[in-house]
């Protein structure tokens, strides 16, 4: 085993006097088995030699350090050092467990004995775990993983072979979705549902701890987990129309219903729903499965069709009696065609309205009224001759129109007006207007009233020219004729009343079948327009009349 560069390194013996004594100087050497930490210094001591021999003395003994790692060693006298520098560290990772050389004696040019060095390099803790990198590459995983399962597995490796534990650092973001059981197993296990309707993606810090040492030298790693959307949610119908949130922020929607209004005269159309169109989408936003639709009940009999890709719906025939069926109501599902149990329903109604063939009208364009002065709270509004001021709007395809007001002025639902007197001064004079407007056809009709305030000792014009001279002496007494410009927002409302249209027994002549009117609104006065405008609010309802 003695190669030219080993024996180059070979020690030679200081004293060369040939003369002297006997071929014993190398006995009593051994096999030399010994330790050296890594990371030592240079000359730290590895072993004595036991030969006899000094080859510092004066003996012509030479002692050779031959064999792999005979440079890892030097010679000073009968001591085997530790030859190390800066730049050569003894490191057992790199280097191996043992170090081994052989130890030639000579004396005399001649080998006398020849005994092994095995020497075992000592572990330090110098080494800190780290992590496979493909164990900590970013993960994608379903939405439907199981609580409890696997979900992937973090490996480290220390260089000192110390054992190692993984564990989940609390603190990061989402460190409540996993858990590890068996530390030493790097076994990431999922701990809670994943959503990815609320959470796409998750971070997490691991590291990886020494057990077996007393520095616990650690690493962390930074994992990402993508979450793929699983095919866990049902359709939904839009407009979402939310209910609730959960502690997750999920949000629960009710499905919307649609309702559109038909006529009996209307027959082969597309029905525009309201809110519109009627539409549904899956809830796995990302998966986006496509949808078909279906009525699942009140088609009666085909008279409503759906597209099943579109969810547009068709009336096919005509309604022939509204009264017999005023109101349809239809449930229509979605699901998704690629797993028909997942589906959701949702309701449309089709309302069936009477024909609007008739736009309102007031019986006269403008309307006169009087009031006396007074303290009471309410007084009723006078005409010419001291009459009830009765204001009369007709809609012929409505029943019985009734009229109601909020404000300075009400309007009773027989169209009689009555002022709130003690709010009111002499020679106030009101001009409203009167708008009366059918909901269902938009169509309006308008009129308008002058109100004059008289003094209590002021008579009621018996005609119209009456009052012209009413004006002029209010004119006359000092400018006291206050044009109070008000705007009154007028309430008008129909009875609804289960009976027939009288005027037309047959019921289908000039005048549409049992049609009726409803209240909308009515706002607060205003001091600053010249017209007061008032709303009359003329309404179909159904779902209220009586055959005769
Ligand atoms: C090794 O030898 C040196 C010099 O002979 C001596 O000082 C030292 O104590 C010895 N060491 C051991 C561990 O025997
Ligand atoms: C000590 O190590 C250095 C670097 O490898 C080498 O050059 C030198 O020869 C070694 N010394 C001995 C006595 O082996
Ligand atoms: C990891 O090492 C750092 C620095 O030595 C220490 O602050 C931290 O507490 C250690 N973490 C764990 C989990 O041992
Ligand atoms: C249908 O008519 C009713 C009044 O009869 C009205 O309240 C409703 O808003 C109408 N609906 C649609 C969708 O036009
Ligand atoms: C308007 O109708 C009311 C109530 O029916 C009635 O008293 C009044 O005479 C009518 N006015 C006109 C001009 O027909």
């Amino acid at each position: 085993m003695l190669n030219p560069w080993g024996l180059f390194l070979c020690q030679l013996a200081i004293n060369t006097s040939y003369h002297v004594i006997k071929a014993s100087l190398c006995l009593g050497g051994s096999d030399i088995f010994a330790t050296v930490s890594e990371n030592r210094p240079v000359g730290e001591f590895i072993a004595n030699l036991s030969i006899v021999g000094d080859p510092t003395g004066v003996n012509s003994i030479r002692l050779c350090l031959t064999g792999e790692n005979a440079n890892w060693f030097y010679l000073e006298g009968r001591t085997i050092r530790l030859n190390s520098s800066v730049l050569r560290v003894l490191d057992r990772e790199r280097q191996g467990s043992v170090l081994m050389a052989a130890l030639t004696c000579y004396e005399d040019d001649i080998i006398q004995s020849e005994h092994r060095v095995m020497v075992e390099i000592l572990n330090e803790n110098d080494n800190k775990p780290t992590f496979f990198e493909k164990t900590i590459q970013p993960r994608y995983i379903s939405e439907l993983t199981a609580v409890n399962s696997l979900v992937f597995t973090v490996k480290a490796i220390d260089a000192d072979g110390d054992t190692i534990a993984y564990i989940i650092d609390r603190a990061s973001p989402d460190a409540s979705y996993f858990r590890i059981d068996l530390p030493n197993s790097g076994k990431v296990i999922l701990d809670k549902p994943l959503d990815y309707e609320t959470k796409t993606q998750l971070q997490l810090v691991i590291y990886a701890v020494e057990t077996n040492t007393k520095e616990w030298y650690n690493t962390s790693v930074s994992l990402t987990v993508n979450v793929k959307d699983g095919d866990d949610q049902y359709p939904q119908f839009l407009p979402c129309i939310p209910i609730s949130q959960d502690h997750n922020h999920t949000v629960v929607c009710t499905n919307a219903i649609y309702a559109v209004n038909i006529t009996e005269k209307d027959q082969d159309m597309l029905l525009n729903f309201s809110p519109g169109p009627i539409h549904a989408e899956d809830g796995d936003r990302s998966l986006d499965t496509p949808l078909l639709y279906s009525i699942l009940s009140g088609a009666d009999k085909n008279r409503f069709q759906i597209d099943k890709q579109t969810a547009e719906i068709t009336l096919t025939r005509r309604v022939e009696n509204r009264h017999l069926t005023p109101i349809f109501r239809l449930r229509i599902m979605a699901f998704q065609l690629n797993d028909p149990k997942k589906y959701s329903v949702a309701t449309a109604l089709v309302r069936v309205l009477a024909e609007n063939r008739f736009p309102p009208v007031f019986n006269r364009t403008t309307y006169k009224g009087f009031i006396i002065e007074s303290s009471s709270p309410a007084t009723l509004v006078s005409t010419y001759g001291n009459g009830v001021l009765l204001i009369q709007a007709i809609d012929q395809d409505f029943v019985d129109p009734t009229l109601a007001t909020t404000g300075l002025y009400h309007i009773t639902e027989e169209g009689v007006i009555i002022a709130k007197t003690d709010r009111l001064r002499p020679f106030d004079r009101h001009i409203l207007e009167v708008v009366a407007r059918d909901e269902e056809s938009g169509e309006v009709a308008k009129a308008s009233v002058d109100i004059e305030l008289l003094q209590r000792s002021q008579p009621i014009p018996q005609t119209p020219f009456r009052d012209m001279d009413v004006r002029i002496a209010g004119g006359i007494m000092g400018g006291m004729l206050l044009l109070l410009v008000t705007t009154l927002f007028l309430l008008i409302r129909w009875a609804k009343r289960r009976r027939r249209q009288r005027r037309n027994p047959a019921g289908r002549g000039a005048v549409a079948l049992g049609k009726h009117l409803k209240v909308v609104s009515a706002a607060p006065c205003t001091r600053n327009t010249h017209t007061v405008s008032t709303h009359m609010n003329l309404t179909h309802t159904q779902g209220q009349l009586k055959r005769a």
